[in-house]
């Protein structure tokens, strides 16, 4: 059967690890679809992946700005034109500007909300409205949306209400056959991690492809097994 996977935050990191674990396998994903906004990082991994795409699969490309709601929206339908139901949708993509209470930025905090919150319940929502029949939504938060961290407002709340919009959609979506993963990793060795902890080495933390092992494992039929509805990982 052909299935095909969104993955959000597909420039680098976690999201980046993520496209590879479904290319290399030649396994029911035939499709694999990446966001991200324009870049260098983003060429270069797409550039990256199709050079490593050994099973001939789909590789669908969009640089968009998740953070952008029309543009999201504009993504989403093109990308349901293009390749149809999504079987698979991992919300990854992800910001953050850590600062004292004090000098957050307003415009700022609404920023750190649309690309953590409201992106990835734009994608459900209008990938729901355009009649999409998901198998699988796994949404990315934090340990940070556990318990909150100084320095660390405006992230720790966007992904503590992640944490809870995983909770509702899981029980909104059952009735559809939908498994709604939420996942809360710590310290992983990315670009993001090191704006969160810049003096830290990252040879020492977990690393973005042991997170992506992770959702690959959550997202397959033995995933229905493990109580995912705010999985910590973390070494
Ligand atoms: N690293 C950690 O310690 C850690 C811990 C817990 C949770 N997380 C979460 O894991 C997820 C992945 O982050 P990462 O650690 O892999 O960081 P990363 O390497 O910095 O990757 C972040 C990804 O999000 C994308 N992104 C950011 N803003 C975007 C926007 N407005 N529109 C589209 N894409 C956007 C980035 O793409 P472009 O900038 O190229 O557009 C990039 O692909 C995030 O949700 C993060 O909060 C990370």
């Amino acid at each position: 059967m052909s299935k095909s996977v969104l993955i959000t935050g597909a420039s680098r990191g976690i999201g980046l690890e993520t496209a590879k674990k479904f290319l290399f396998p030649d396994n029911d994903y035939s499709t694999i679809v990446l966001f991200a906004r324009k870049s260098d990082d983003f060429v270069s991994a797409v550039q990256w992946l199709e050079e490593h795409n050994a099973h001939g699969k789909s590789i669908v490309v969009r640089e968009v700005d998740v953070g952008e709601r029309e543009a999201l929206r504009t993504a989403i339908v093109s990308v349901y034109q293009e390749v149809g139901n999504v079987d698979l949708l991992v919300n990854n993509a992800g910001y953050t500007n850590p600062v004292p209470l004090q000098q957050v930025d307003f415009e700022d905090f609404e920023r750190t909300i649309a690309v953590n919150l409201y992106a990835p319940f734009t994608l459900v929502q209008e990938l729901l409205h355009l009649g999409n029949k998901f198998d699988c939504i796994v949404n990315i938060a934090s340990t940070a949306g556990i318990n909150g961290r100084s320095g660390w407002l405006t992230y720790s709340a966007s992904k503590a209400a992640v944490i809870n919009m995983s909770s509702v959609m899981r029980e909104e979506l059952e009735i559809y056959g939908t498994r709604v993963i939420c996942i809360s990793p710590g310290r992983t060795a990315t670009a993001l991690r090191r704006v969160l902890a810049p003096e830290e080495d990252p040879s020492t933390i977990m690393q973005p492809g042991h997170v992506a092992e992770v959702i690959e494992m959550l997202s397959s039929p033995v995933g229905r097994f493990v109580d995912s509805e705010n999985l910590v990982i973390r070494q």
